[in-house]
């Protein structure tokens, strides 16, 4: 076998270690060093049978552009191969996407698990799996030949066109190893799971050769606009496209005899099946193979591109409770969608180029914190982007590129569009990536409210019950978070205006902030019985934390008036009204011992993360005292649980995103203890989800909000000045 020397660089010494066992089992020698390995074993938390750079993570992205366009490879525990089990939707419903090489006429097996009976096929051996913010990169020996596996899901801030694309490509790329040729086919297929996850709807399909591109397409008979089934949306197409070079055959048909073609052939036959059916009757799949001829050392490969696109995208509320159909943003540049999926094919070099050098400075920023850090932040990016989709308003040939909004589903908390305590959270990977995307975040929130429909007098929790209807909550019957989403919409409106001097934002809509902060002035010194983010946690009156945020939001109303609204007036009134409250919550915020803050003011057997402290760091206000900050980070010095300081003393729960933005106050040594903290729970191997950002702080244990965008919170401390 070949061992990439850069894995050896890469890796820790124990990593050499298993590989040094896997090497034995290779080579057949498992009753000689079998003991051996097993001591290492027994030294090792979780040893896995392939070099997994920077670690194994609970679930590898795989395909990650869109809530509907998340497939994933569920590799917690003890480690699962790509071709160990079938990747699953973030859900954990199974979308069949499997491969297949061709070897000198040997079959192996390198994606997903399937069964081909009467066949002759090996698993081809993992011997790495990477992931970096936006791919994820296995490596397999098959035979004489190493194949490299890439999944790419470019994450493409600036450019608005290339980020709405919902599609995600694969390579898969092959090299000799023993110095001689081989003649090498790659062979892979997609199944109507990528559609829904209920395997009784009937879908239709057809494939098509435009120019250059093959493509196959697959949608369910039966669609319903905007209407999602257990997190599915019953609307739309999968594509699954090629490069139409000489040497590619397509396919499609029953799984076994489509994979059972290829196995037994090396090509497939050209043949198309029309017997349209329900998912699993003799389960369809949508196939192709490519020719890379005589392989050598020097690589040859294929790139596939699978997306899921439906039009309109979002529904979306306009005054007089009219709903507005809106469209993917490509749409602007691109007739038809087999003209942006030819150009997404053939930029896949540029895209590779442009996604390392994201990569690298995400790793290189990030790594100067520490690089468990980077290995955090890393696993946080596609999940995040996956989340969105970018739209316009208009028609074929009369789109307004003016018109420019992005919609975010809050995901597995709940499905609600644009929550505010979801984007607030989130927040930093958007203004790292492109501040622009931040307004494009809150704008809808903003212009819904300015309709005068929403009828309470503080800012909504969200844009829609259910992704994809943005139709707001014209009988405010909104789950009510007033003093939190308050205080989010007037922080995250003066943060991107800091950031990127656009007045459009805090001068358009003065008179929402300033109905806000004159709210939050009445409300956040003593709150009411309410809830804040953490929301599992139930309502609880005079929450400290609850309250300072809304105390920082009246500081950054004084910013907003005196510096974007020249009101001097109103900005010494916010000033002194938020000076005289930050001294009244000290009073009652910080335990009589003056030890920590409180959860709630007057119960000094309580404490909380104090992330909203956070707030007045993001916004450059230096408003609070140094010595509160001092006296948390020595809080949770003392007090921290294997896993994290947990989110308030009624849970033993914490959160992974509030975590890292706490981080931003305190000490160099808390700091590092909670991205360690949170890399040990990451590595764990205790679950197989999609990055889930509340887990147990002791066990570990019963994480959830898997998958959910606030893990863009974990950038938050390459934020912490506006410089970046
Ligand atoms: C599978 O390989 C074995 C051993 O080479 C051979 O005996 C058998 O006929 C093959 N089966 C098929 C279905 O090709
Ligand atoms: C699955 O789809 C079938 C056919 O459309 C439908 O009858 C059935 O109710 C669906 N099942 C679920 C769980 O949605
Ligand atoms: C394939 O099916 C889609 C959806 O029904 C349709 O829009 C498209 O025109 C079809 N293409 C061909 C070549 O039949
Ligand atoms: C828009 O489409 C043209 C023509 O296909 C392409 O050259 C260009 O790169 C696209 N623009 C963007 C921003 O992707
Ligand atoms: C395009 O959108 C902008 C921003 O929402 C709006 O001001 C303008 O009226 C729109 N133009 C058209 C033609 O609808
Ligand atoms: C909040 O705390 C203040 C000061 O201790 C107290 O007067 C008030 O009753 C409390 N509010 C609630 C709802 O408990
Ligand atoms: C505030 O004053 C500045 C300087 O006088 C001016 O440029 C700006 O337009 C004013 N902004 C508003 C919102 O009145
Ligand atoms: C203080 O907090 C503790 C722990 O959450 C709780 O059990 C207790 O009931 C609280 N006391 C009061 C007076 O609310
Ligand atoms: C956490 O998991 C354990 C073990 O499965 C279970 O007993 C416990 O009830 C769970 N706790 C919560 C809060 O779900």
């Amino acid at each position: 076998m070949t061992l990439n020397l850069r894995y050896f660089e890469e890796n820790s010494s124990h990593d050499e270690i298993d590989i040094s066992c896997m090497q034995t089992a290779m080579n057949s020698l498992w009753n000689v060093k079998l003991s051996l390995c097993l001591m290492f074993f027994l030294f090792s938390p979780i040893v896995f049978a392939w070099t997994a750079t920077p670690f194994n993570p609970p679930s590898y992205p795989l395909a990650v552009r869109t809530p509907y366009l998340s497939a994933w490879l569920p590799s917690g525990g003890s480690g699962k191969a790509l071709n160990d089990v079938w990747p699953q939707f973030w859900t954990g419903a199974t979308v069949g996407w499997a491969g297949f090489a061709n070897v000198d006429e040997v079959a192996y097996n390198f994606l997903g698990n399937p069964v081909v009976s009467g066949t002759n096929f090996t698993k081809a051996t993992q011997i790495s799996a990477e992931f970096t913010s936006t791919q994820s990169i296995f490596v397999f020996t098959a035979g004489p030949v190493e194949l490299t596996v890439t999944f790419l899901s470019p994450i493409e801030a600036i450019d608005l066109v290339k980020q709405s694309l919902p599609f995600s490509y694969l390579s898969v790329a092959a090299a000799s190893t023993d110095g001689l040729p081989h003649t090498v086919a790659v062979y892979t297929d997609i199944s109507g799971e990528w559609l829904t996850s209920n395997d009784t709807s009937v879908i239709e399909w057809n494939s098509t050769t435009t120019g250059s591109v093959l493509t196959h397409q697959s949608q369910l008979k039966s669609q319903t606009e905007y209407v999602e089934s257990a997190d599915r949306i019953q609307q739309g197409s999968i594509y699954y496209s090629t490069e139409n070079f000489e040497g590619a055959t397509y396919q499609t048909g029953q799984d076994v005899v489509v994979r059972a073609q290829f196995i037994d052939n090396g090509v497939l036959a050209n043949t198309l099946d029309t017997n349209f059916r329900t998912v699993s009757d003799d389960w369809p799949v949508f196939a192709f193979a490519a020719s890379l001829g005589m392989v050598t050392s020097e690589p040859q490969s294929a790139v596939f591109s699978v997306g899921h696109v439906r039009d309109p995208v979002v529904h979306y509320i306009q005054s007089g409770d009219a709903l507005e159909d809106r469209s993917y943003y490509f749409w602007s540049n691109y007739s038809t969608v087999a003209a942006a999926i030819s150009d997404f094919l053939s930029d896949y070099p540029m895209a590779l180029a442009r996604a390392e050098t994201l990569d690298q400075s995400l790793q290189i920023a990030a790594a100067s914190i520490s690089s468990a850090y980077a290995d955090i932040v890393a696993l946080s990016m596609r999940q995040t982007f996956g989340a969105t989709e970018l739209t316009i308003s208009g028609s074929p040939g009369a789109w307004n590129t003016s018109d420019v909004l992005m919609f975010l589903k809050e995901i597995s908390s709940d499905g609600n569009v644009n929550t505010v305590d979801v984007i607030m959270p989130a927040w930093p990977a958007f203004m790292l990536m492109n501040p622009e995307l931040g307004k494009y975040l809150i704008l809808p929130l903003l212009q819904y409210q300015e309709t005068g429909q929403y009828p309470n007098v503080y800012a909504a929790h969200d844009l829609g019950s259910t992704y994809p209807i943005a139709n707001g909550h014209n009988l405010g019957n909104d789950e009510p978070m007033p003093i939190e989403e308050s205080g989010n919409m007037i922080n995250m409106a003066l943060d991107y205006t800091q950031r990127t001097g656009d007045t459009s934002l805090v001068t358009t809509y003065s008179g929402l902030f300033t109905q806000w902060a004159d709210y939050l002035v009445a409300n956040t010194l003593f709150p009411a019985d309410q809830l804040s983010t953490t929301d599992f946690a139930g309502p609880l009156p005079n929450q400290t934390n609850l309250a300072i945020k809304g105390i920082i939001g009246i500081q950054a109303m004084s910013v907003i008036s005196e510096t974007y609204l020249n009101d001097t007036v109103a900005s010494n009134s916010y000033r002194s009204t938020a000076a005289s409250y930050l001294s009244t919550w000290q009073e009652h915020g910080i335990s009589s011992d003056g030890s920590h803050l409180i959860l709630e003011y007057g119960n000094d057997s309580t404490d909380v993360l104090g992330y909203n402290l956070a707030m007045d760091k993001l916004l450059g206000l230096n408003f609070i005292p140094p010595s509160v900050n001092s006296l948390q980070s020595a809080w949770y010095a003392n007090n921290i649980e294997k896993y994290g300081f947990p989110i308030d003393s009624r849970t033993t729960y914490t959160s992974a995103d509030w975590m890292i933005w706490t981080a931003m106050t305190t000490s160099a040594a808390v700091q590092t203890s909670f991205i360690d903290a949170i890399h040990s729970w990451l590595s764990s191997g205790l679950t197989s989800t999609p990055f889930g950002d509340r887990f147990e702080d002791d066990t570990g244990i019963n994480s959830s909000n898997e998958n959910r965008p606030v893990v863009g919170g974990n950038l938050a401390l390459l934020l912490s000045n506006k410089t970046v």
